[in-house]
């Protein structure tokens, strides 16, 4: 496996993954699950940023206190289904700025196709977390980090929902530097691209377009 996986199983983001498998689950439940899912997994993917110090004063007397270290973080949602993700880390971090990637996947060869892309100004100063619920093929993973690497970005992540081992396998050889968060790792990929057991069609599901 990728030696930048982090798996978080914690029982709570467990718990909440389990409802947003349950094919009755509602669209306003699935959103929900999958904003309260991200703050979690946003909390883990961002332990390793780095800090540094400022003097403040309490109202009892000064101190060197920790702050975030650089300019503001960046989420990208990979259109459509990363808002879902996006949306949950935004309550964690809500100064960040947003960056938008739109790819579809050629229902045919299964590629990532770009039609959208508008991130935020100087990358390189900024840590950069890729939201995508869904690491099937690797694909849009692989094709939005191409795309943001030449921005030459001060740090990269990549936090998803499920993943499952082709899709982690493809990711690792194409950036192998790029650590990987999620919730959990499913058994494989159908034909069609799907991850199973899995949770069907991620962004349908978010926005209930089926
Ligand atoms: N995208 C989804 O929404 N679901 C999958 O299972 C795979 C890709």
């Amino acid at each position: 496996m990728h030696p930048n996986l982090t798996v978080v199983d914690h029982p709570l983001i467990q718990h909440k993954l389990t409802l947003m498998r349950r094919k009755e689950t509602s669209t306003a439940q699935f959103r929900a699950l999958l904003a309260e899912i991200a703050l979690l997994l946003g909390y883990e993917a961002m332990r390793d940023l780095k800090l540094t110090e400022e003097t403040i004063e309490t109202p009892l007397m000064p101190m060197k206190a920790h702050k975030l270290e650089g300019k503001k973080l960046v989420l990208i949602t990979i259109m459509r289904a990363g808002q879902g993700l996006v949306d949950g880390m935004l309550q964690l971090v809500p100064s960040a700025r947003v960056g938008h990637v739109g790819l579809y996947r050629d229902p045919k060869t299964l590629q990532a196709v770009e039609y959208y892309y508008k991130v935020p100004q100087q990358l390189e100063d900024r840590d950069v977390i890729v939201c995508d619920p869904m690491l099937a093929t690797g694909n849009s993973a692989i094709a939005a980090l191409d795309r943001l690497k030449r921005s030459n970005p001060g740090s990269l992540r990549l936090v998803c929902l499920l993943a499952c081992p082709e899709g982690i396998a493809n990711l690792a050889s194409a950036h192998p530097d790029v650590p990987i968060i999620t919730a959990a790792v499913d058994e494989k990929l159908n034909d069609h691209g799907y991850i199973l057991p899995g949770l069907g069609d991620a962004g349908d599901r978010l926005f209930g377009t089926k």
